[in-house]
């Protein structure tokens, strides 16, 4: 998957190539192509910003030099994205959706925003990482990028790790635990040493429902309304905690 960036701050998205996202690109899964917007920029002093027209505070990011970064992409032939606040908040149902696409143009704002013009020429989907302000797009598009990467085929070791866990599976992650047994006079669960792997999924079946119940009422109700098939003793497990 090729992911054409347009920034102000290329120097940001460095950090792609730690972790996760570096092993992805080393195994060919998935490619950047980071543009300096103000590489675009046709003007003397290399400006992208003017003030808006009617007034208002701040600045914001100039048709000209992202007209210029967008057809250097050919954003014509791909899904455009732009970071936003205003936008759709991002989900696993959208990320998936993301991650059946072979390219994306992601826009990074910054100041107050950019000229709505841009947005209209490419039909751009503004797409939010959350109900607060960043100072630019650059941050919630690495977001975007490593929860849609983490989706690929080959990225993970276990493709099934990749919709097991918190809020994707339905609930909340249950409490892990590593090696020693005991640390600072804290054992371990005894039922995790059991080796009886039915009571240990059990345990962790039963501390889901309870750490999503307490944390995430809105999660566990829709658990309880559209959970799939469970035996006999997680039906029990589940209707004793709905009761406490
Ligand atoms: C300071 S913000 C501008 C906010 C804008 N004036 C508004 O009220 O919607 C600058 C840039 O950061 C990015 N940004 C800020 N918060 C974001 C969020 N929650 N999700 C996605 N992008 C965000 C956008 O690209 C935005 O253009």
């Amino acid at each position: 998957m090729r992911f054409d960036i347009l920034t102000l701050f290329p120097e940001m998205f460095e950090a792609l190539g730690a972790s996760m996202t570096g092993r992805a690109v080393k195994d060919g899964i998935v490619s950047f192509n980071v543009v300096n917007i103000r590489d675009f920029a046709d003007n003397k002093h290399k400006r992208t910003d003017d003030y808006p027209f009617g007034g208002g505070r701040g600045m914001l990011l100039m048709p000209q030099p992202l007209f210029d970064a967008m057809e250097s992409v050919k954003a014509d032939n791909k899904r455009v994205i732009y970071m936003s606040p205003r936008g759709r908040i991002i989900d696993r149902e959208y990320l998936e959706e993301l991650a059946s696409e072979e390219e994306l143009v992601i826009l990074c704002g910054h100041y107050e925003g950019v000229d709505q013009r841009v947005l209209d020429r490419w039909n751009a989907e503004e797409v939010s990482i959350g109900d607060y302000v960043l100072t630019g797009g650059e941050l919630p598009a690495m977001v975007l990028i490593d929860a849609v990467t983490r989706l690929l085929p080959g990225v993970l070791a276990t493709p099934e790790a990749a919709v097991e866990e918190s809020v994707y599976s339905g609930l909340l992650e249950a409490p892990q635990y590593t090696q020693p047994r005991e640390y600072d006079g804290i054992p371990v669960p005894e039922v995790l040493l059991s080796g009886d792997h039915r009571r240990i999924h059990l345990w962790h079946f039963e501390q889901s429902l309870l750490i999503t119940k307490q944390r995430r009422p809105d999660l566990f109700e829709a658990y309880v309304r559209d959970h799939g098939e469970l035996d006999k003793q997680e039906r029990r497990i589940l209707e004793t905690i709905i009761e406490t």
